[in-house]
């Protein structure tokens, strides 16, 4: 197991310190993400989705638990904990998870425990069947994408699942702009979905489809497969041998 709470260095990434955390700061906040994106996104279809790729391969169960990391409004975290034992819903913003647990309150869901955390400094003092994060580790830098996906590896029990989706760009260096043209047309994207996408691809930290792999392999994570999820992002399914 990883050491918790984990050493801190000068050099150490504060993952809270991000435009796109400290935009989620009021409650208001996170309730207009999660109408935003159920306008743009089929959310509980994804969930729906991610959850039976778990269930498949044997990650859940009533005695199983699941992390999420970079929860937001909890919409997965909520499904899952009708579907598991228990699930640790792990974000950097103290709005998004006062608003996800209000909303498994109101569920009367009481096997989910959130924490204020990121990838690097989640508790993994008890292993994982499965962890799932959704469009949040482009947050961080390639190098720190690394040591999280890292960290996570050594937190799932020995034939746990990981599933990520987020942005990756399937394509060399040298033809981004052809990529994102082709790819992320406004027939396939929405037109207020694109604009946001144009402003992700510039200023976020998404990643190339080899380089992605590459960290994830390095973390000591089989990939089973990668396909496209949802308007914009890839889905990685993963296991720990
Ligand atoms: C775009 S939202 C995605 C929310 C949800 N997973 C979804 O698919 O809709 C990104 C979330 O990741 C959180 N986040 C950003 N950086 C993070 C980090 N380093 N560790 C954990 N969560 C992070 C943000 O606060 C935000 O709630």
């Amino acid at each position: 197991m990883n050491e918790h709470p984990p050493k801190t260095y000068p050099w150490t990434l504060d993952e809270r310190v991000f435009t796109a955390v400290t935009a989620y700061h009021e409650e208001s906040a996170a309730a207009e993400y999660d109408r935003r994106m159920r306008q743009v996104r089929d959310v509980d279809g994804e969930n729906r989705r991610l959850l039976d790729i778990l269930g498949e391969n044997g990650a859940l169960g009533p005695e199983a638990s699941l992390l999420e990391i970079g929860t937001g409004t909890g919409a997965l975290a909520r499904a899952a904990a009708r579907r598991t034992g228990s699930v640790l819903a792990v974000d950097v913003s103290d709005a998004m998870l006062r608003y996800a647990k209000s909303a498994a309150d109101k569920e009367g869901l009481t096997n989910i425990r959130f924490e204020n955390a990121g990838f690097l400094s989640f508790d993994d003092s008890r292993p994982f069947e499965a962890a799932v994060s959704s469009l949040a580790l482009h947050h961080i830098n390639d190098a720190w994408k690394a040591e999280a996906l890292s960290r996570l590896a050594r937190a799932l029990r020995p034939g746990g699942v990981f599933l990520l989706v987020d942005v990756v760009f399937d394509c060399r260096g040298g033809q981004l702009d052809e990529y994102v043209k082709r790819t992320y047309t406004a027939e396939k994207v929405g037109e207020r979905m694109l604009a946001d996408l144009y402003g992700h691809i510039a200023k976020e930290s998404s990643t190339l489809r080899w380089i992605m792999d590459g960290i994830i392999k390095d973390a000591g994570l089989e990939i089973l497969d990668f396909t496209g999820f949802g308007p914009i992002a890839h889905l990685y399914v993963c296991r720990k041998p």
